[in-house]
This record gives structure tokens, C-alpha cells and sequence, in this order.
């Protein structure tokens, strides 16, 4: 259902899943004058506490999506995996955001990779691995070293195995547990960077200042923005917007989409993307006049896209549930903003809180 004009201050947001994503997209929507309706498989999420109503029940549940669909003026989802075909039963009563061919190809990894690659963006060598033989042949053409991941389903590095020669692929290959992976050649890179581009229903544009992202195992550790030219020259920078923005016109996305990217001295090579706030971009909560999550609301609720500019560097910690005690030091320290997600348990690898700091 397009957006015929701004909805009006009181329209109810509803927000498919309950994370931190959610959480952040609900206060900025309260801070526009909108309630939000989290719809979450479990109840007590960490964005339930911003919400002015949750309904708890599977994606799965139809009955439960129509009640949803018609007690909300607009959605969104902040988790990439929800059933594509959600998006088309919410559709028959409000304007999505992301729509569901954006989520179809979000899910996948081949899926993103071969549409990037037909909209002329640089990826990196791979191959649809479905069985051991798959992954022995595939593995031969890669001598430098190539990632196994899951097509569906992997997050903060989950579902992925590194190979290099002379490996054990058998083990490999059962280690992942799944027929649907796909093979990538390992990219040497200087840098990793990041890109998030607001787009409207009427195909207005507006990119963010791009991130430079640390990964630790697999999982992001550190961001710093605005992206410093001495790793991200002002013509990448450029390379990296035109890509995001070419993406997002292709998926016809209303709302926010995110690009991960390798620097290399060839220029950037795609990763991946994901329609919906990224945490590489958290530091614009406090570091840009309108943040990813207030830029979300506004595309999805039809308002004027804000402000992206950067006041200052920023940079972005993130804490796992490993990390509680630097998170105990953090709220003792002068300059420092602390988000606390509100997770019941600190699990190791789970991501309990972010810190942002100004550099400059
Ligand atoms: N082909 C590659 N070459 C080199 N490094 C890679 C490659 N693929 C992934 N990595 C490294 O592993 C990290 C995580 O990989 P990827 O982004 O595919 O996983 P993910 O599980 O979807 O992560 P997230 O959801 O946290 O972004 C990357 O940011 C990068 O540091
Ligand atoms: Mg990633």
C-alpha cells in the first residue's frame, strides 16, 4: 500500500521483532510523536519497553498478522529473517518498509551477491556450494583462501567456517550443518567500511557519512565515522554511495539499507546488506542531526528526510556479554554515551550495550 501524505503524530509504527534494533527505532519514533506496536515471537524483548503495544506470536501466525496489519498505519521490520511473505499480508493494510523482494534478497547471501554483481558492483569470487564435492572443487579455484557460509541465516559470523589448503573439508562442510552455503574467496583488505542510504517512497535519497568497521571473530567490535580519508579516499567514498544508492533503487526499498564493504587498493568489493538500521551506524544516535533509527521512521512514515550531517568523529564500542565490566566502568566515565539494551542475560558473544565517544 504506497504513502499517500505524512502520517500524523499519533500514528502507531509497527516494528516486526524485538531487539535492539527495535528498541533504538521505538524511542526515536516516540521522539517524532508516534507509537509503536512490536510484533515478536517473544514478549519481554528489549524493544518491548518502548512500546506502546506488543503482540506476541510467531510470523507464522496469520490470524495474528491481520490483527497486527489493521491495529498499525505503517511497518517495519527490524529483523532481516522474518517470512518474505509477511511483508505481503502486512501490505494489504499499510505501507512496508522493507518490502519483500528487499528482504528476499537480504536472506540470501547468493541472492544479494548476484544482484549486486548485476548492477556492476564488485564482489568477491564464489560459488554455490550444496554438497562436499561442491566444496572440494569450489575450493580448488580459491588458493588463497575462501569463507564457507550458510546462505540464510548467518549473523555476527555465525554459520561460517574460514578454509584455507589443505584443510579437512569434509569436517568443514558438516561443521555448518546445512545444503544451502556458498563459497567466498577471502579478500585482503585494508579496511572494512560501511554505508547506510535513506530512501522514500517517492524515491528521495539521502546516504549518511560512511563507517569504518573492527571485527573480532566474526562479530563487529568497533566503528569510527565520519570514515577517516587516509582508509576511505573521497573517490571510494563515492564509489561506496553510488552502490548503496543503485541497491537500493533496484529493491525499490523504502527505509534504510545498509552495505558492508572491503577497501582494497582494486577499490571497494561488496560484502553484504541488510534493509534496516546497522550497528555500524549506531555512533548517529549522537553523531549526526537526525539518527539511522529517526531517519527510518521518517522514510517509513512519510515524512522529509532529516539532516545527515556528522557534528564531529565518533566512535562506537560494542559490548558483549563478555564485556560487563567495561560496561560498569563506562557509566563512570565523563564523555562517554551508554545505550543499555535491556537483555535479561549476558550470554558471550551476545551484544548487551553499545558505548559512543567524540573523538574530536
Ligand atoms: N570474503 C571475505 N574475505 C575476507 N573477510 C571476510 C569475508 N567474508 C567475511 N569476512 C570477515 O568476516 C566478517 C563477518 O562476515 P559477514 O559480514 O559475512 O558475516 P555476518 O555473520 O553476516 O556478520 P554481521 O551480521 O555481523 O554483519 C566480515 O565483516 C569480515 O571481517
Ligand atoms: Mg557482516
Amino acid at each position: 500500500m504506497p504513502m499517500a501524505k505524512p502520517l500524523p503524530e499519533g500514528a502507531v509504527l509497527g516494528i516486526l521483532g524485538g531487539g535492539q534494533l527495535g528498541r533504538m527505532t521505538a524511542i526515536a519514533a516516540a521522539e517524532l510523536g508516534y507509537k509503536v506496536h512490536i510484533f515478536a515471537p517473544q514478549g519481554d524483548a528489549p524493544a518491548c519497553d518502548f512500546a506502546a503495544a506488543t503482540t506476541r506470536a510467531d510470523y507464522t501466525d496469520d490470524d495474528a498478522l491481520k490483527s497486527f496489519g489493521m491495529a498499525i498505519d505503517a511497518v517495519t521490520s527490524e529483523f532481516e529473517n522474518v517470512p518474505a511473505t509477511v511483508m505481503d499480508t502486512l501490505a494489504q493494510y499499510v505501507p512496508v518498509s522493507p518490502g519483500r523482494a528487499a528482504l528476499e534478497v537480504a536472506q540470501h547471501r547468493i541472492a544479494e551477491k548476484t544482484l549486486a554483481a548485476k548492477i556492476g558492483i564488485a564482489v568477491p569470487r564464489f560459488a554455490a556450494i550444496t554438497s562436499a564435492q561442491d566444496l572440494a572443487s569450489a575450493m580448488a579455484d580459491m588458493p588463497h583462501g575462501a569463507i564457507l557460509k550458510t546462505c540464510r541465516l548467518g549473523y555476527d559470523g555465525k554459520g561460517q567456517a574460514r578454509l584455507a589448503a589443505g584443510d579437512d573439508l569434509d569436517a568443514a562442510w558438516q561443521s555448518l550443518g546445512s545444503d544451502d552455503c556458498i563459497l567466498e574467496e577471502r579478500i585482503a583488505f585494508s579496511a572494512e567500511a560501511s554505508f547506510l542510504v535513506a530512501r522514500t517512497s517517492d524515491g528521495q535519497i539521502k546516504h549518511f557519512p560512511a563507517s569504518i568497521n573492527h571485527h573480532e571473530n566474526g562479530i563487529l567490535s568497533q566503528s569510527r565515522a565520519p570514515a577517516d580519508p587516509a582508509l576511505l579516499s573521497d573517490d571510494y567514498l563515492k564509489q561506496g554511495q553510488d552502490m548503496v544508492a543503485a541497491l537500493a533503487e533496484a529493491l525499490e526499498l523504502v527505509g534504510v539499507l545498509a552495505m558492508e564493504t572491503f577497501i582494497t587498493a582494486d577499490g571497494l568489493i561488496f560484502n553484504e546488506i541488510a534493509p534496516r538500521p546497522h550497528n555500524s551506524f549506531h555512533w548517529t544516535i549522537e553523531g549526526t542531526k537526525t539518527s539511522q533509527f529517526a531517519q527510518l521512521v521518517r522514510a517509513v512514515m512519510g515524512l522529509p528526510l532529516g539532516d545527515t550531517a556528522a557534528m564531529g568523529r565518533w566512535q562506537m564500542d560494542n559490548i558483549l556479554g563478555e564485556d560487563m565490566a567495561k560496561l560498569d566502568a563506562a557509566l563512570g566515565e565523563e564523555g562517554v554515551f551508554v545505550h543499555r539494551y535491556g537483555k535479561a542475560a549476558a550470554k558471550p558473544g551476545r551484544k548487551m550495550a553499545h558505548l559512543t565517544r567524540k573523538l574530536d
